[in-house]
């Protein structure tokens, strides 16, 4: 398909996402919800914030976000419509209760659930086809990577996702590289290992779709990002932002990496 000319390399606009996963409670999840609007400010303008709480807090985070440009996104969504598939959440529901993302193929769901390349491919196609918007996420363990397969690996859960996803849907797909051995253990992927893992992703899209898609797709980060090291892990100009897990509970450390990706985001300063 065509891509609008305005996509080329340097027009993506960044994507950072608060990942709250099983944290957060029924007072704490709309306080932060508020206080990462306050915080956020107006570099909400230059990039697309969204917040991911648990489930069961999205209706009052949604209410405490109000009209603000911070986005609401569910940690997971079934891949089935509906019907008797106890403890899902469809995509339907989601989008009922104003959720516009959802984090789809996450390694806690592949680890804690069992969720395999073909389950993560239906969740995409469902949450796509049903009009929600998707941070798919792939990325190697840390076994993977000491065998050096860590781009295998990564191209395979990336080729097995979009297997069945139009060009045009996309759009809608920001993916996130997020090697497994970077998350939550407080040590991130350097910003060279992480360049180049982007770099390799967006050849990928290249060969799945066009090179024209492949520039145009954003492709976030995710793995003990933070305030401190932002800045020199979105310094290149293939990482688009970040998908964000302990440092979202911190409204003030989330802001500013929102902020880090809004100043990177301008298209003067990209190339
Ligand atoms: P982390 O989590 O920032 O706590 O490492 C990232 C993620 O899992 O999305």
């Amino acid at each position: 398909m065509d891509w609008p000319a305005s996509y080329t390399r340097g027009m993506r606009r960044p994507f950072v996402g608060g990942n709250w996963k099983m944290n957060t409670g029924a007072e704490s999840a709309p306080a932060l919800a508020a206080a990462t609007v306050t915080e956020v400010g107006d570099a909400a303008r230059a990039c697309d914030v969204v917040v991911f709480p648990p489930a069961c807090f999205l209706i009052p985070v949604r209410s405490a976000l109000g009209d603000a440009a911070v986005g609401l996104g569910a940690q997971d969504v079934s891949s089935e419509a509906n019907g008797a598939h106890t403890g899902d959440i469809s995509a339907e529901m989601l989008k009922e209760i104003g959720a516009t993302w959802a984090i789809i193929g996450h390694s806690e769901r592949r680890r804690d659930h069992g969720e395999g390349d073909h389950v993560v491919a239906q969740k995409l196609e469902m949450a796509l086809e049903s009009g929600l918007r998707a941070v798919l996420c792939v990325g190697e363990t840390l076994e993977e990577r000491k065998a050096g397969q860590a781009h295998q690996v990564t191209a395979r859960q990336l080729r097995a996702a979009c297997a069945s996803i139009r060009a045009e849907q996309m759009h809608d797909v920001v993916i996130a590289y997020e090697p497994v051995w970077a998350i939550g253990t407080g040590v991130s992927a350097t910003p060279q290992d992480a360049a180049e893992a982007h770099r390799m992703i967006r050849r990928e899209l290249g060969i799945l779709y066009s090179p024209e898609l492949a520039q145009a797709v954003r492709i976030v980060y995710g793995g003990s990002l933070n305030a401190a090291n932002a800045a020199a892990i979105l310094a290149d100009p293939g990482i688009d932002g970040g998908l964000i897990g302990g440092a979202s509970l911190k409204a003030g450390d989330f802001a500013q990496v929102v902020r880090t990706a809004a100043a990177r985001g301008q298209p003067q300063g990209r190339h």
